[in-house]
């Protein structure tokens, strides 16, 4: 197996010894660069365990950096920043970014660091070393919902089946995945995570099964695929929906046969691999639709464990949002932080959309805005009817009547601000005071409902 491969960004001189030294006993090989260009074409073929970017490396826009580092798919892993706390501070969690550093660095909070947000057991730690985070996760589950999915998955570990995760976005499926390989006979071998909607057919199948050295213009030497890498172990075929045709049809005959060939190769080689896939679409839809192989998604679908939405499970609210705390409060150096009694009442009644991975953003921003009360932290009150759902995850398939009421509340609400904001001519200031609500309750409004994005390309069109 290869060894697994550190990014280093701009760590200025006098602390890039100490890092790479560091980061080399722990087994990692590091690449070094001192620019942003430099680390954006280390992007371009290569994927690490995680990168590390200082930001006060050669004045870089930090922003603009982490932005042009994630544009590179998912290559760069999670991504950790030292900053100077006191020029930095705010932007942590507008950068997005995994964890932060303050200066100097301090090598057992990077070991902190690492621990915490790397999540790759096979790549970068011994399963024995990720196992016990993951079990304290799973404990975490406590409603009835997903003790039945962790009785499947238990189950489902024990023999070498196919299973299918299914699920919304941000629900846990891949730390089910991660547990059935946890569970499974094949845990000290490896766990291999594809997205397969994170990047183009061509990528994606070189990704998946390496091709031989002088398979198609660039390919200067061998690669080698993620079904290689995963032998012995498990491969996890994230957003599964997404397959290409042509790649559902080799992945069939994968699943078949064990048996595939590098691109651009003759001989077939073969693997012993077992196959975790997950979804959040309805492949049975897509399957009845024709985008997807009828025949896959029986190969897929020999045991099906169901992810609920945590709206369903909102007994796990608190319990995930105190872990939550614990786990960022001491990244993120805010020793004692609490969330107020008043609010975590707020968050288990929020919907979350956008599941646990929204809870925990949402933690993640609190506690970097110091803001236990969550008065800086957007999360409109669900009951005064203005909670968010994000773009990015489909709305909940029956809505129930207090969701239909909020829906309509919500668009009597816009109708009501963009006619006076038309009658205004976008003065907000007569607007707000028109609508009886404060200037900056209609700023946010404005923006929550995407109305200044309308109002540009409305410009645009003229
Ligand atoms: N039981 C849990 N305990 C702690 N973190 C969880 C738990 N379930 C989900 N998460 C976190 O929520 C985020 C989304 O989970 P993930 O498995 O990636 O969801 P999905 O694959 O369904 O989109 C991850 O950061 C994950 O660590
Ligand atoms: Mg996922």
């Amino acid at each position: 197996m290869t060894e697994p491969r550190v990014l280093v960004v701009e760590v200025d001189a006098a602390t890039r010894p100490g890092i790479l030294g560091f980061l080399r006993r722990r087994g990692y090989q590091c690449v070094a660069v001192a620019s942003a260009g430099a680390a954006l074409e280390a992007l371009v073929d290569s994927s690490f365990s995680f990168t590390l970017v200082d930001l006060n490396g050669n004045g870089t826009d930090p922003g603009e950096l982490i932005r042009h580092l994630k544009a590179r798919g998912r290559n760069s892993g999670p991504i950790l920043v030292i900053a100077d706390r006191l020029v930095h501070s705010l932007d942590a969690a507008e950068l997005a970014v995994e964890a932060v550093l303050s200066k100097p660095v301090n090598l057992g909070e990077l070991q902190h660091a690492i621990d915490t947000v790397v999540r790759a057991p096979s790549e970068a730690l011994g399963p024995e070393q990720t196992g016990g985070r993951l079990l304290r996760e799973i404990d975490l589950w406590r409603s009835p919902k997903m003790l039945d999915a962790h009785l499947i998955l238990r189950e489902a570990a024990r023999v070498d089946v196919t299973v299918l995760v299914t699920g919304e976005t941000g629900t846990g499926k891949e730390l089910i995945a991660r547990a059935i390989h946890h569970f499974s006979s094949r845990r000290a071998g490896p766990f291999v995570k594809v997205n397969c909607a994170a990047m183009p057919r061509e990528l994606l199948e070189s990704e998946l099964f390496g091709y031989e050295r002088g398979a198609f213009t660039g390919a200067h030497k061998l690669k080698i695929g993620k079904f290689e890498a995963a032998h012995r172990g498990t491969i996890f075929l994230d957003e599964i929906g997404d397959l290409h045709p042509a790649l559902q049809a080799k992945l069939l005959h994968v699943l078949q046969d064990g048996e595939f060939s590098r691109i651009g190769a003759k001989a077939t080689l073969s693997v012993d691999v077992r196959v975790l896939a997950a979804t959040n679409q309805d492949l049975e839809r897509a399957v009845a639709e024709g985008r997807f192989r009828e025949d896959l998604y029986y190969r897929l679908n020999v045991v099906n464990v169901f992810v609920p939405p945590l709206r369903e499970r909102a007994a796990e609210i608190p319990i995930l949002a105190n872990y939550f705390v614990e786990r960022y409060a001491k990244l993120y150096r805010r020793d004692g932080f609490a969330i107020a009694p008043t609010v975590m009442e707020r968050l288990t009644r929020h919907p979350f959309p956008g599941n646990v991975r929204e809870l925990e953003n949402l933690v993640k921003r609190m506690i970097v805005l110091d803001d236990p009360f969550l008065t800086r932290v957007p999360l409109p009150d669900a009951v005064a009817g203005g909670e968010r759902l994000s773009s990015s995850s489909p709305p909940p398939p029956e809505p129930s009547l207090k969701e239909i009421g909020r829906r309509a509340s919500r668009a009597a609400e816009r109708e009501a601000i963009t006619r006076m904001l038309e009658r205004t001519s976008w003065n907000r200031v007569r607007a707000a005071r028109a609508l009886r609500i404060s200037y900056r309750a209609l700023l946010y409004k404005i923006k929550e409902a995407g109305l200044e994005a309308e109002r540009s390309s409305a410009r645009s069109a003229l």
